[in-house]
């Protein structure tokens, strides 16, 4: 999920749909998981989006830890609250984040933002935010690996796969590989969202092509301590 920088209500409503998945709700015990959350920790979701693993990182550090969901979008941003958890929810950016120096313990952005080259005002805050001992977990699409990143590669073919890993490994993150997928529970929503993530062109072209409610999805996982 790349190309959206803002997001209207209909296009987050889609995008909640998407999260839903069981493919997904796996993925995020996955990512759960390796972040390793401990009670009491303040954690950080950029471009949190509708706030699913951030609801769930919010159990995870009770007692006495809060869960800050940052999102640019006020739709997105509804639809955060709409989880009920106990979220901190804000408006503001990557470039602009609305908290203090030295004040988070976990860092996750997934599908927000951090790309590779670019989002150097992103780390910059991550440098003024991040407490020493903290660390950064950063998820984007692999366009090396699966269908999902054979579509990427066609959608955004500006995006070189090896800048992006010179990119990240030169600033000192680390690169995990894992496997998820899509399976929607109709062929119509499948449509929707692959017409959200890329052009009408590659859109239409990759659904011609491909049959069924079911995308294999490869991602990329960067972490790196602060
Ligand atoms: C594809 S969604 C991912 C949502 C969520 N991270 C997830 O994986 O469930 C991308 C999110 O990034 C947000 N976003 C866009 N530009 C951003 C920026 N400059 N800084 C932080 N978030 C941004 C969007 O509003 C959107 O909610």
């Amino acid at each position: 999920m790349t190309k959206m920088l803002r997001f209207d209500a209909e296009a987050a409503r889609k995008t909640e749909a998407a999260y839903t998945t069981p493919e997904l709700v796996a993925q995020r015990r996955e990512v759960l998981r390796l972040l390793a959350l401990q009670p009491g920790e303040s954690v950080l979701d950029i471009g949190a989006g509708p706030g699913f693993l951030a609801a769930e990182m919010a159990a995870a550090i009770e007692p006495g830890g809060r869960v800050f969901a940052v999102d640019p979008s006020e739709s997105m941003r509804e639809l955060a609250r709409s989880r009920g958890a106990a979220l901190e929810i804000r408006s503001g950016s990557a470039e602009a984040l609305p908290l203090p120096d030295d004040s988070v313990d976990v860092m996750h952005a997934r599908w927000a933002y951090f790309f590779g080259p670019g989002c150097e005002p992103g780390l910059a805050e991550l440098d003024r935010v991040m407490r020493p001992g903290s660390r950064a977990f950063v998820i984007d699409n692999d366009p090396t690996r699966s269908t999902f990143g054979g579509w990427f590669r066609r959608g955004y073919p500006d995006i070189d796969p090896t800048a992006v890993e010179r990119f990240w490994s030169t600033q000192g993150w680390t690169r995990t590989p894992v496997d998820m997928g899509w399976r929607f529970s109709t062929r119509a929503d499948l449509e929707s969202v692959v017409r959200i993530e890329f052009d009408e062109a590659t859109a239409e072209a990759v659904l011609a092509e491909h049959e069924g409610v079911e995308v294999d999805y490869a991602v990329n996982l960067w972490s790196r301590g602060f």
